[in-house]
């Protein structure tokens, strides 16, 4: 059965790429849709508008031809009037921002047909990238481009001479509170001051969305729209901060970021200061048993670990990068405990509270409140802050080193299965096991069987063949796809 969908799977792929083929052998040359829009660039001192779809490219033609090194395309495309070609290559560097490189109108010799190689030849490298950005951009969360909250002094060389040094200037990127798993910081705060005589200073607080950010090197580039600002000119902007060094930011002070080489040379420098987050005493203690490395299953499994006083929690959004949010005891009735949250960088303090259920085995099952910025236990642990309290839904932390316990029940269960997304034994992609050869089975059922001496284990196979063997003894050749459960609860 598997093997006729597979079948008829290849079938409809086949029509599917027969008739992108076509399509192809038509138009050689479709702009991905990332590239498609209209896009908003700094151009030689002009402000500049570039329309893109399908085929063609605003003031550059039709496009002719392409090629693809993985995010980075050149295009050939032909004037509609006059005879020659421009290459333009493209780096897409984010959804809402992508840089081009390109060359003047060559002819080719008659004769030939024009291809990426004949009329991208004279293109360097080396050339300054053009950055275009999405006049319909969709923001993107600025947790990798900046997050945290800073003091700044400013300078910038094209304004004024100096330093402008104030002791309220901050940046300040912080997610919204009272969001933990549907984090919401799409935009940041630059809140300027004005420094007397110092013609070009401002006070005044600029808002921007932020639209991705990439990496040249060790430029860490990312790209900006200001919120409030109508004129196209002024409302895009390009950051950059370098990776070995990131106190110091550099801000375009046009819509280009080619303008920005270093931190240190851009048209205006931003030295930064983390805002330390406050140092919270504790109030009182967590639960004895607590204490030890736990895994966060709710927060991308995070590492946890709880003291008398303190639950530290660091997560890794990527690869390369850790979060950490520390929550200090502040007080505590019953079950519920409120916690003062902390991010060390320095994003506002606020308060939530904790639901714990006793530590059991393995497993502490807790619920979560939404954060309150008031330090009062009656709102923080008022119930209504526990969102889920209808489905009384718990979330888990589970031993960093689990023991197992002994089951509770134990024999072996026949079981049926209802729902969407029935349990499977067999490996997820991978191939399915052959038939069961020369084995006759008698009935298959789904078993699930705790039958090793100490109860520890549960397996459960969900299509295992009941068959006997010639003593008359019950076999599974193939209980090889069980899965093992360990009881830590
Ligand atoms: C930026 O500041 C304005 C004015 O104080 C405020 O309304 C807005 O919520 C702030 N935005 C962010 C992202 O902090
Ligand atoms: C949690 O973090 C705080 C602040 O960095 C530190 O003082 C404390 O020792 C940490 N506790 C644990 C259990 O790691
Ligand atoms: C942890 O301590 C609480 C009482 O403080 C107790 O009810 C619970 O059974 C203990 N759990 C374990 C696994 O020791
Ligand atoms: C296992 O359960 C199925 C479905 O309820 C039932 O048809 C079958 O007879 C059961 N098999 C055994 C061996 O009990
Ligand atoms: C049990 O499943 C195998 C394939 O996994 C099938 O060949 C066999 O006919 C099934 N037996 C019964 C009794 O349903």
């Amino acid at each position: 059965m598997n093997l006729i969908r597979i079948v008829l799977f290849i079938g409809v792929l086949n029509i599917v790429v027969s008739a992108q083929y076509n399509q192809l052998e038509q138009n050689k040359c479709i702009i991905p849709r990332i590239l498609q829009g209209s896009w908003f660039s700094w151009e030689t001192g002009k402000p500049t508008q570039t329309v893109i779809d399908a085929t063609k490219m605003s003031k550059r033609g039709i496009c002719v031809t392409m090629s693809h090194h993985g995010d980075e395309y050149s295009f050939v495309f032909k004037e509609r009037s006059g005879d020659c070609y421009h290459c333009v290559r493209t780096i897409i560097r984010t959804l809402n921002v992508f840089e081009k490189v390109e060359g003047p109108c060559v002819s080719i010799p008659q004769g030939t047909e024009p291809s990426v190689e004949n009329v991208c030849k004279g293109i360097k490298d080396d050339r300054q990238l053009v950055t275009l950005f999405n006049e319909n951009f969709v923001p993107i969360n600025c947790r990798s481009s900046l997050e945290g909250v800073w003091h700044f002094t400013y300078q910038n060389r094209f304004r004024f001479t100096g330093v402008c040094n104030k002791p309220d200037a901050r940046i300040q990127s912080c997610q919204t509170a009272g969001t933990q798993f549907l984090i919401q910081n799409q935009k940041f705060n630059v809140t300027y001051q004005q420094c007397e005589g110092m013609e070009g200073t401002f006070t005044g607080i600029v808002e921007y969305s932020c639209l991705g950010d990439w990496f040249v090197g060790k430029n860490h580039y990312f790209a900006v729209a200001n919120t409030k600002e109508s004129r196209k000119d002024e409302k895009y902007r390009c950051f950059l901060k370098n990776r070995d060094d990131d106190l110091y930011i550099g801000v375009s002070i046009t819509a280009e970021c080619n303008t920005l080489k270093t931190p240190e040379n851009s048209p205006e420098r931003l030295k930064l200061t983390p805002v330390k987050a406050e140092y919270v005493e504790p109030g009182c203690t967590l639960p004895q048993n607590f204490s030890g490395e736990w895994v966060n299953t709710a927060n991308i499994d995070a590492d946890v670990s709880i003291s008398e006083t303190h639950i530290n929690e660091t997560y890794y959004p990527d690869r390369a990068r850790y979060r950490r949010t520390i929550y200090v005891c502040r007080e505590r009735r019953d079950n519920r405990i409120m916690m003062a949250r902390l991010t060390v960088d320095g994003c506002q303090k606020d308060y939530v509270c904790f639901d714990f259920q006793p530590r059991h085995h393995n497993i502490i099952r807790y619920r979560k409140g939404l954060a309150v910025i008031k330090d009062d236990f009656s709102t923080v642990c008022s119930w209504v802050q526990f969102k889920n309290a209808e489905s009384w839904k718990y979330d888990l932390f589970l031993a960093k080193n689990p023991v197992p316990v002994r089951c509770p029940v134990a024999g072996k269960f026949n079981f049926t299965q209802r729902g969407e997304h029935p349990f499977r034994t067999r490996i997820l992609g991978g191939v399915t096991l052959s038939p069961r050869p020369n084995i006759h089975c008698k009935q298959n059922i789904s078993d699930l069987s705790v039958c090793d001496t100490d109860q520890k284990e549960m397996a459960v196979d969900e299509n295992y063949c009941l068959s006997v063997d010639h003593l008359g003894r019950p076999v599974d050749i193939y209980s090889k796809s069980k899965i093992i459960f360990k009881f830590l609860y």
